[in-house]
């Protein structure tokens, strides 16, 4: 399976994985901070969305991170710092638990170890029968509002219209196989103690998908792992706070050897 990508820098590989419905331009604000750090940062698209046209009617969290375990294969990469941002994050849970030892350290952001309660996944279903009718316009009304903190939306319009933007221009078949992925995925939560490398899980303080309880639950679970809250983000944190996103990571990456 082709995947596309960029890269930057050299040094520490550290691969970080989009969230949904978004795509590796999620992460241009942490490009340059972590090149400045010696690391070689790589992006790739998920399968059905950015460039990555590899649409199916379903693709399933296995199905992404075996597209990401082949694609590190191909580079030749052994090990690297690896992590995701909600769906970005499911996709590692499942990474971790098929190939562990690609990873030299993890970044859980806004993200769930849980599987979707009957309630949520009804509502994917509900959500693609809408966009089966009304394209992605359905994901503006139903998802944005709830994605970033009231912060944000007083004070950032430019990244409420580039959301907005994005949302505009996914393509649906793609939306939809991941939609009904995340709503097939399996759960993480129990494998949460077997979780041996570093780990730093970063949360946006007004996450509503998810939220604060959820990663101290799972940061009580991983033995070597640190919390950090950012403050004055929702959901999509790096895109909201970028400062205080990047100097958490950066000094989390700084404590890393590969
Ligand atoms: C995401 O940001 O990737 C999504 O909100 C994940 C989800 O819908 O569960």
């Amino acid at each position: 399976m082709k995947v596309e990508f960029e890269e930057h820098g050299t040094g520490k590989p550290i691969v970080l994985l989009h969230a949904f419905p978004l795509s590796r331009k999620m992460w241009q604000g942490q490009i340059d901070p972590l090149v400045a750090e010696n690391c070689r940062v790589i992006l790739p698209d998920l399968r059905g969305f950015g460039e990555n046209h590899n649409f199916a009617d379903i693709n399933t969290m296995e199905d992404l991170a075996k597209d990401i375990g082949e694609f590190l294969d191909n580079l030749k990469i052994e090990k690297a710092i690896i992590g995701g941002l909600s769906m970005g994050g499911y996709v590692t849970f499942n990474l971790y638990r098929l190939f562990p030892e690609k990873f030299a350290a993890m970044i859980l952001a806004d993200t769930n170890c849980a599987a979707d309660t009957d309630e949520k996944r009804e509502s994917r279903f509900v959500l693609i029968e809408e966009i089966e009718t009304d394209d992605s316009h359905a994901l503006i009304k139903n998802m944005l509002p709830n994605l970033t903190s009231e912060h944000t939306k007083t004070n950032n319009e430019a990244l409420i219209t580039q959301l907005r933007e994005e949302f505009s221009s996914v393509k649906p078949k793609g939306v939809i196989a991941a939609l009904r992925g995340m709503a097939g995925r399996k759960e993480h939560c129990s494998i949460l103690e077997s979780i041996s490398v570093p780990t730093l899980l970063i949360f946006g303080e007004h996450d509503k998908v998810t939220n604060l309880e959820i990663a101290q639950q799972m940061q009580s679970k991983i033995k070597f792992s640190t919390l950090q809250k950012i403050s004055n983000a929702g959901h999509y944190s790096n895109l909201e706070q970028p400062e205080q996103f990047n100097k958490n990571l950066v000094n989390f990456v700084q404590s890393i050897q590969i």
